[in-house]
């Protein structure tokens, strides 16, 4: 099944069924994003808008990209908001949006879907106004050597969703290649288990000024 299938199939219970990265992803995204200053927003992969509501705190307007037509409906459902606009994009294809006009852009559980970073990672930096930031939020490649990947359940079983590993140093080289610098990186690790191997790698770029 193609990735955009599958999250059109998996829409009607993303919010809901238990999943424990999208749970810590909300966490690390409100911890990372609080310390910032931040009007314009992409959200890359915004799937169901789970981070939309807390961009919007800070915000004054948030473009949210996907390209799962039911996810999308789902994250239209929830606000009803002239600062926000959710477009249908193939974040792989040329996105529709002006260049240097954000000042944040985040990824959320997005990457792993997508085989080549640098596609993605050279439209954020052109979209991005010099000083602003790019924020990454992904499985740990960790947890990917260890086998983990995006699941769900169906009534035909598990259903396992096309992915790619990336390495931490392809995070950074694809960055450093597009004129992007490393402010933070993070891991984030399921409560109580620290020293196990951590959820998800938490990035902060800056766009050279
Ligand atoms: C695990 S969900 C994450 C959704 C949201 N960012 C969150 O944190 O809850 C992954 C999302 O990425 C979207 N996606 C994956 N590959 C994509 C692509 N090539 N273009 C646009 N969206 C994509 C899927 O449709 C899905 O909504």
């Amino acid at each position: 099944m193609s990735i955009e299938k599958a999250y059109n199939s998996w829409a009607t219970q993303y919010d809901t069924n238990i999943n424990k990265t999208r749970d810590l992803d909300k966490k690390a995204t409100i911890k990372t994003l609080q310390r910032f200053e931040f009007s314009h927003v992409i959200e890359l992969g915004c799937g169901t808008g789970k981070n939309t509501a807390f961009l919007l705190e800070k915000a004054e307007r948030v473009i949210g990209l996907d390209f799962s037509e039911e996810m999308l409906k789902k994250a239209k459902l929830k606000f009803n908001d002239s600062r926000v606009t959710f477009q249908k994009t193939d974040l792989t294809a040329s996105w529709q949006i002006d260049d240097q006009i954000a000042d944040l852009i985040t990824c959320n559980l997005v990457l792993e879907h997508i085989k080549d970073l640098d596609t993605v990672f050279n439209q954020a930096s052109k979209k991005l106004k010099k000083g602003g930031y790019l924020f990454i939020s992904e499985l740990h490649p960790f947890k990917q050597y260890a086998g983990s990947k995006a699941k769900f359940e169906t009534e035909a079983g598990i259903q396992e969703l096309e992915t790619y590993i990336h390495h931490i140093s392809e995070y950074l080289d694809t960055a450093f290649n597009n004129k992007l610098q490393l402010l933070e990186l993070k891991e984030w690790f399921d409560e109580d288990a620290e020293h196990e191997i951590p959820r998800l790698i938490g990035l902060v770029f800056q766009k050279l000024k």
